[in-house]
């Protein structure tokens, strides 16, 4: 089981690398780690080199921590996520989130490559989301299972106003400003790794799902549980496939070609946000 002395440790290690401190962390998904190449005065720490950090075997994911500045703020940007179909507990997985908190972060910006399920969703399209669906939660694969540090976050964490509203509203507005397309939606978490069938798609529709994707959830949670603030955005990779006997079948070449109209657009995005963070 992973403990606090063991974020506490790798905190440490990574606070013997970098001379700055960032309040302000970002998630990188599938294809999308290139946005921190535009990070000032960066010191890169390759996972490998972190204790207790989950490496992520996914390709796409380039495993680097990247400390540096971001439109006048302090950023530690992961390129780059552990899943829970790698292998890795739900705990495991969340270590970053909770060795962020430790850095002295207090907002987290996640990013991630997912399926379209909403009918007015284009590939290359971008989605605030506003709220999330945790499907493995319901089944019992939460990451805040178990024993609860008092010390981090309450037992029972109210999940209502999980998507800060200010930063919703000022991503809305750089978007607009910017003619990006950028939808406000429900990402409903799978754990993967197989992508879903046409049913679960329409369920996951009916149900109230706009995205579908395989992270993000758990991050929140553990998140939130730390009294972080917490911003999110998918890019639309693929448009989910709801029928049998389509030709098309969605694979991960496809979300990472996708992620290439993606990145400009989120790019522009994030750094808007950044530039006029609410203090
Ligand atoms: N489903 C689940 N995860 C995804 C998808 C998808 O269609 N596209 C990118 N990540």
């Amino acid at each position: 089981m992973v403990q606090g002395q063991d974020w506490q440790r790798a905190a440490a290690f990574i606070r013997g690398r970098a001379d700055l401190l960032p309040t302000i962390g970002l998630v990188l998904g599938s294809g999308l780690g290139v946005l921190a190449e535009s990070l000032g005065r960066p010191t890169i720490v390759p996972y490998a080199e972190i204790p207790g950090w989950p490496q992520s075997t996914v390709h796409g994911h380039q495993g680097n921590l990247v400390i540096g500045e971001l439109e006048g703020q302090i950023v530690a940007a992961q390129q780059g996520r552990a899943h829970f179909y790698e292998g890795y507990t739900l705990q495991q997985v969340t270590f970053p989130i909770r060795v962020m908190k430790e850095l002295g972060v207090h907002t987290l910006i996640l990013t991630n490559a997912a399926g379209g399920v909403n009918r007015a969703y284009r590939t290359g399209d971008l989605m605030l989301l506003e709220d999330h669906i945790n499907l493995p939660g319901m089944v019992g694969a939460n990451p805040l299972m178990g024993p609860n540090d008092d010390e981090l976050g309450e037992r029972f964490v109210g999940m209502a106003q999980a998507y800060d509203r200010r930063l919703r509203q000022r991503a809305l507005e750089v978007a607009r400003a910017h003619d990006i397309p950028l939808h406000s939606g429900v990402y409903c978490g799978l754990s993967g790794p197989a992508f879903e069938t046409p049913a679960e798609i329409r369920m996951i529709r009916t149900l109230g799902g706009d995205a579908v994707g395989m992270s993000t959830v758990h991050e929140v949670l553990v998140a939130r549980h730390a009294g972080m603030g917490v911003m999110a955005c998918s890019g639309v990779t693929n448009v989910a496939i709801d029928v049998v006997d389509s030709d098309a079948e969605t694979n991960h070449l496809e979300v990472l070609e996708a992620a290439k109209i993606i990145v400009p657009r989120l790019s522009t995005i994030l750094k808007g946000v950044l530039r006029d963070f609410p203090t």
